[in-house]
């Protein structure tokens, strides 16, 4: 049991280490994405795995700083001083001991990170530059940049990625794993209590990287029941001008509305989109104050083919559409 100063040096240790996130290679970006602030027990391990490498680092580095000022004060060895067992104590065998237990600890921790016995909830995430696509197996809902899932149970995230690599990274709820072509790799995440929790594309995968942004929302089981069986109903309105404007514009090419004419399948399902807790391309570079704004400024990366309809909606046009997807809820 380490004594209250101990402690309260401990936790001031931590306070500022943490605060430092954003530099830190291992924390993410703080506060809503730092992994060393954990919210699910894989989590917890890391950052573990994080403090211990930190204060065993710490501690050999304060000790060869030591050695150094000593050397630099007395200027000629000691008496009796002789380098060979220097040499083999601090050079040979101190790091061999102390790489080893590292080593043996991380693989021990390592090992916790495998499949849970069982799992209730599984889920496909799949890359696309710049967005991710999400879908739950069973049902007909997807939802893009949103990953919503129970709380207080390890849910299967089965990644995959249908262009180049791309780096699946929750911070608070698990480590990070990459989606290779043509490879489906599987990653369990966990958030002990209800959040909301970000994620980042972790792996250079072309100019939006940095926006390939994913936001995780876990809720009770019982709202989450009650979400993914209202996602996997079709559009609450599948007629009208919105629809018409929709379609005009050439975005039923790309886009799904479940139970409306509009059936592509390139980019995002937008059935339930005026519901949806975040839009990722709400980081588009155009300020979006407005849904109908946030349209344009969202096909910022598409090819100027791609484009051409939308840019060809004229304000009151725009302004139906924007107020159609609004009411997908
Ligand atoms: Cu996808 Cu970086």
């Amino acid at each position: 049991m380490p004594r209250p100063t101990t402690r309260r040096a401990t936790t001031a240790v931590r306070r500022a280490v943490t605060a430092l996130g954003p530099g830190l290679p291992a924390a993410g970006c703080g506060g809503l994405q730092s992994a060393l602030d954990p919210a699910g027990p894989r989590a917890e391990r890391i950052a573990e795995v994080w403090w211990t490498m930190f204060w065993a680092g710490g501690g050999i580095l304060l000790l060869v700083v030591l050695l150094a000022l000593w050397s630099l004060v007395r200027r000629r060895p000691s008496p009796g001083f002789k380098a060979p067992p220097m040499i083999i104590g601090g050079g040979l065998l101190l790091p061999v001991l102390a790489l080893t237990a590292l080593l043996l600890y991380g693989y021990r921790i390592g090992a916790l990170h495998e499949a849970p016995a069982a799992t209730r909830l599984t889920v496909n995430v799949i890359g696309q530059r710049f967005w991710w696509r999400v879908q739950y197996p069973g049902t007909a809902v997807e939802t893009a940049g949103e990953l919503r899932i129970p709380a207080g149970e390890p849910v299967e995230v089965r990644l995959n990625t249908v262009d180049v690599i791309h780096s699946f990274w929750v911070p608070r709820l698990a480590g990070k794993l990459d989606l290779i072509p043509g490879r489906e790799n599987r990653l369990w995440i966990e958030a002990s209590e209800p959040g909301v929790f970000r994620g980042q594309c972790a792996e250079f995968c072309g100019a939006g990287h940095a926006r390939m942004v994913l936001v995780v929302v876990a809720e009770p089981r019982a709202r989450f029941d009650d979400w993914l069986a209202g996602q996997d109903a079709a559009a609450a309105q599948t007629v009208g001008p919105g629809l018409d404007a929709f379609q005009e514009a050439g975005c039923g090419g790309c886009h799904r509305i479940r139970g409306s004419a509009a059936a592509g399948r390139a980019g995002p399902d937008l059935t339930h989109v005026g519901g949806r807790w975040a839009l990722t391309a709400r980081l588009a570079p155009v300020p979006a104050d407005t849904l109908a704004e946030w349209i344009l400024a969202s096909h910022w990366s598409l090819p100027a083919d791609d484009r051409r309809g939308l840019e060809r909606l004229n304000a009151t046009e725009l302004r139906t559409l924007a107020d159609y997807l609004g009411s997908l809820r």
